[in-house]
């Protein structure tokens, strides 16, 4: 008999279910009655506190366009994971017992960079690990893509859409903020998608007078409106020259909801048109997978169920070249993939005239 665990944990988005129903269905098909499937509660919650069900088929039928994740999910920062309890036993202890009690085969995990750290912290602790690369941010290293973030791209490029129509009837500037962390890739996608004017994304530090000359300029040549997609993490360029504590020590003293709000501010005192700002948010991450996102899932999900197979853990299933693979959770760990300004998608950007707000006037 195989046992085989389950979680997913971070922040949920589109495409958990279908992952999860991907490996599960491979799995009975290839074990049938000899494979039993647990699913934790809520993330490592689950696997530190002993929470859990034993699966059946019937709990992945259905599964494959809902969104968010029928196993729950939590945040668990990898920093508190040695903390110790009133009894002196830390949570990497507390997983490695429930793993051992339940007498696992595998634990199967899908989750972003946080949760990928933990994945390996228990590779390297003894337990066999296979993680599925979750995340709308896109900003897992190791794979070229990873589960929501096609999905995303599609909603906040339709949000960009539905505010074109909106901006050319007000003749307004819109600033629509786009989720993504530290990483542009969803701002960068959905913006070029979208048709977006401006595109600011942390890798490309913007100069705010750069900005305000982009949109004065569009309006001289008689464009009335503009789009300005900003990425949740756009920094300026004063920003980027501070240091981590300094830039933490400013952005406290930062009193705007967030960093468009902030730009709507600043280019409210030197723009002559109205401006607006759209902000998105979780509707990023919320419903189901696009059809992109569920044939990339399956095959995800297919690919660890084969790894299970040939017993090839203590690694993540990636897609590269477009082929499904697997990268040593060793070589994933800890590793963010950013946008290289060089990236093709920046050059195609610019090729046709969008600006990130980094060439001063
Ligand atoms: O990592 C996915 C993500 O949606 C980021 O884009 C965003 O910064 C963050 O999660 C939001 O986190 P929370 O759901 O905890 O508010």
């Amino acid at each position: 008999m195989k046992r085989i665990g389950m979680l997913t944990s971070g922040g949920d988005c589109q495409g958990l279910n279908s992952t999860l129903r991907g490996v599960a269905k491979a799995l009975y098909e290839e074990y049938g009655k000899e494979v039993e499937i647990y699913g934790f509660k809520d993330g490592y919650k689950g696997l530190i506190q002993g929470e859990y069900r034993l699966m059946s088929s019937s709990d992945f039928s259905g599964i494959l366009t809902i969104g968010g994740t029928i196993l729950g999910t939590s945040r668990q920062p990898f920093k508190n994971m040695r903390d110790k309890d009133e009894n002196g036993v830390d949570k990497v202890t507390k997983m490695i017992q429930t793993y051992n009690d339940m007498k696992l085969d595998c634990l199967v995990i899908l989750g972003g960079n946080g949760t990928t750290k933990t994945a390996n912290l228990l590779r390297e602790e003894g337990l066999n690990i296979i993680s599925l690369p979750k995340t709308i941010d896109n900003d897992l290293w190791g794979t070229e893509v990873t589960f929501g973030y096609q999905t995303a791209v599609d909603i906040a490029t339709d949000v960009l859409d539905k505010v074109h129509s909106t901006a050319t009837s007000h003749s307004r500037v819109f600033l629509v903020e786009i989720m993504g962390h530290g990483a542009g890739w969803l701002t960068l996608s959905a913006g070029i998608a979208g048709g977006a004017d401006i595109i600011l994304i942390p890798e490309i530090p913007y100069d705010l007078d750069a900005v305000v000359y982009e949109l004065e300029e569009r309006r001289r040549h008689g464009h009335a409106f503009s789009i300005v997609a900003v990425a949740e993490g756009a920094i300026s360029k004063e920003e980027a020259k501070m240091s981590k504590k300094e830039f933490k020590a400013a952005r406290a003293k930062m009193t705007d909801p967030s960093i468009s709000f902030r730009l709507a501010r600043e280019l409210g005192e030197r723009c002559s048109q109205e401006i607006r700002v759209v902000n998105p948010g979780h509707i990023q991450r919320g419903g189901g997978p696009d059809a992109y996102d569920r044939i990339l899932t399956t095959r995800l999900g297919t690919g660890a169920a084969r790894l299970i197979k040939h017993k090839q853990y203590g690694n993540m299933v990636a897609i590269r070249n477009n082929e499904i693979v697997a990268v040593p959770l060793s070589e994933v760990a800890g590793k963010l993939k950013t946008v290289p300004v060089d990236n093709d998608l920046v050059q195609a950007a610019r090729d046709i005239g969008i600006s990130f707000g980094d060439e001063s006037p």
